[in-house]
């Protein structure tokens, strides 16, 4: 059996607007990688991060968080040493913390011999996400995991539903570099919505699903509509209704905030769209003085990998 695996774990996009919490789907060209390898010695250890200033204790890392959760449940005779080489920037909106706490999880299964079913991947992600969101959510977690569009019926018991990808589909996606916690972003919300927008907004999930089931890109682009948190989000994304009008215009078929902010993301129907948005995205930000990086990506299908 393999005594260390490379893996390549994918950036998400979470809530895919109107469905916080449940909604997300998986990113092709931007992921961290990690190095996870079996030692004599029992327990975990993160020896090496590269590319942010993240914790090495193992308590204090969501990646060792979920990966102590799994490793106490198993009880292996043996321990695991985490490298993390982190391109996804904390606090971006596209599923860092994600990435990290679903590494550690699926190296050490995959040094295992695969004991653990995706579902249960999931359960011990999960436990590290909170550490990073202080809540339970795995709607990046679960398409970082099996890859493509998911829906998390349930966190506890974890019950995930896999969505089909229609076949045009690209995303664009804005990373302003400025840092939102999602904790914060979390305690702007209001406890309560109006029984009229949850009317809208459940609408437009279950229309959502449906456009996915049957690559209907005109209900898509009516979908693609959130009317509960946005309108809260908003305000801490510089320029949000001007970048979202231009993107609109562009030709996408929608445009909202990516998992917790400030990454925007934007859905097209192919590559030329989304290259468009792309560029529209670029001349609203090159007027600001924010720092910012813009990528075009195909709907990643296969989710967390060994390379
Ligand atoms: N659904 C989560 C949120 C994703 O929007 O707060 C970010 O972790």
């Amino acid at each position: 059996m393999k005594n260390q695996v490379r893996i390549f774990s994918p950036a998400t996009v979470a809530n895919v607007a109107c469905g916080f919490d449940v909604l997300g789907f998986c990113l092709d060209s931007i992921g961290d990688e990690m190095v996870i390898r079996k030692t004599s010695e029992k327990g975990i250890k993160i020896t090496k991060i590269e590319g942010y200033d993240l914790p090495f204790e193992t308590e204090k890392n969501v990646a060792g968080v979920s990966a102590l959760a799994m490793y106490q449940d198993l009880n292996p005779d043996c321990g695991f040493e985490i490298e993390i080489y982190k391109n996804i920037k904390p606090g971006s909106g596209i599923g860092s913390s994600s990435a990290s706490a679903a590494g550690s999880v699926f190296g050490i299964n995959e040094l295992l011999g695969k004991p653990l079913s995706k579902s249960e991947l999931t359960k011990y992600a999960i436990k590290g996400e909170r550490l990073a969101s202080q809540s339970e959510h795995a709607d990046n977690l679960a398409p970082a995991i099996y890859g493509g569009f998911t829906l998390v019926k349930s966190c506890n018991p974890v019950q995930i539903l896999e969505l089909p990808t229609p076949p045009d589909l690209f995303a664009t996606i804005i990373h302003p570099q400025i840092e939102i916690k999602t904790s914060q972003a979390r305690a702007i919300l209001p406890k309560q919505v109006d029984l009229k927008d949850a009317i809208t907004q459940w609408a437009n999930v279950g229309s959502l699903v449906h456009a996915l089931h049957t690559d209907d890109y005109g209900l898509l682009r009516a979908a693609l509509v959130d009317v509960i948190i946005e309108p809260h989000r908003k305000e801490l994304i510089p320029h949000f209704d001007e970048l979202k009008k231009q993107v609109l215009n562009s030709g996408a078929l929608g445009c909202g905030i990516s998992g917790s902010g400030p990454s925007v993301f934007a859905l097209s129907k192919g590559k030329n769209f989304a290259e468009k948005v792309a560029e529209s995205m670029t001349s609203i930000y090159s007027d600001t003085d924010i720092a910012f990086e813009v990528h075009v990506s195909k709907i990643n299908t296969e989710g967390i990998k060994l390379i």
